[in-house]
């Protein structure tokens, strides 16, 4: 089973939208991507790579949420069409869930947003395992050949300059009945969700920009043997082992698809995971390179 994995699309736009409507979090987002994200952030990138995803057969597509930038409805109308038209593959085949720029205000949030917009890609295979986790339902589980997909939603609106993340007890107790459900034992855990399970910073840093409820998460993770965890965030590649009691997981974290920069592993692109019935996934980097628009298959950085 072949997967895709994409991130942190980041499209932006503020077409139509009152100035009113920027007297909260928005404000200090917006100055900031003028200031120095816009130019770096391209959409023609996350076409083309749609476009590619598509091109290559892949079973299941997962995006691991930052879709938009300040969670306006044109951003939403824009990655919704993105995931339809360019992609082009059923709901049923793509993974969705939201980052912190999705669930960027309390309006965002109350008014179940992402869920508007992204109704058709949250049903789960295992409905009555799901909470509400203000946003949303999750869980999401799709159970799909070898896999068991389990998106979580780790988005929660923030003060400006915080960008945390937080599962919640809900949330955790419905993940932790799902592991323990026989369809999913009996599958490979592919574990989506926007934030790293694992902080490898200092304390101040992981609470402005970590998951807080990470040590939880990673518990509940104990009894697996082997899977992976996909995420963005960063907007960088890279892969860590996640030792758990059972065995290791692979934590695999994709760039931003929009992201023009120089460094390799941080240049738009996305993931390529191949689930074999038995051992460790195979894990690809697919880069784009703008200049030619033509893909190439790197790997992934490895880091302790
Ligand atoms: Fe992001």
């Amino acid at each position: 089973m072949k997967i895709a994995h994409l991130s942190d699309l980041h499209l932006y736009s503020v077409e139509g939208v009152p100035p009113w409507r920027f007297v909260n979090k928005r404000f200090t987002g917006w100055v900031n991507l003028r200031l120095k994200r816009g130019d770096r952030h391209r959409s023609a990138y996350v076409r083309a790579i749609a476009r590619e995803i598509a091109r290559r057969n892949v079973e299941h597509v997962v995006i691991t949420g930052d879709l938009t930038n300040l969670a306006l409805e044109p951003e939403f109308e824009l990655a919704r069409a993105l995931v339809q038209d360019d992609l082009g593959l059923d709901p049923s085949r793509v993974t969705v869930v939201p980052g912190n720029h999705d669930l960027y205000t309390r309006g965002a949030l109350s008014s179940r947003r992402f869920e508007q917009y992204f109704l058709p890609w949250q049903e789960s295979d295992l409905p009555d395992l799901a909470t509400d986790v203000g946003g949303g339902r999750f869980p999401v589980v799709k159970l799909r050949g070898p896999a068991a997909i389990v998106a979580l939603s780790s988005a929660v609106p923030r003060l400006p300059f915080v960008a945390a993340g937080e599962l919640g007890a809900a949330q955790l107790e419905a993940l932790a009945r799902i592991l323990r459900h026989p369809e999913v034992t009996g599958r490979m855990l592919v574990l989506a969700l926007h934030h790293p399970a694992v902080n490898r910073w200092s304390r101040v840093k992981t609470h402005l920009e970590g998951l807080r409820d990470a040590a939880a998460l990673l518990e509940l993770l104990g009894p697996v043997p082997r899977g992976l965890v996909l995420h963005g965030h960063l907007h960088r590649r890279i892969q860590r082992a996640l030792a758990t009691s059972a065995g290791k997981l692979q934590q695999v974290g994709a760039t931003s698809a929009s992201l023009h920069n120089e460094e390799p592993d941080r240049m738009a692109g996305f993931n390529l995971y191949e689930l074999p019935t038995e051992g460790p996934a195979r894990v690809e980097a697919i880069v784009y390179e703008p200049t030619t628009g033509l893909f190439l298959t790197d790997s992934v950085p490895k880091h302790v």
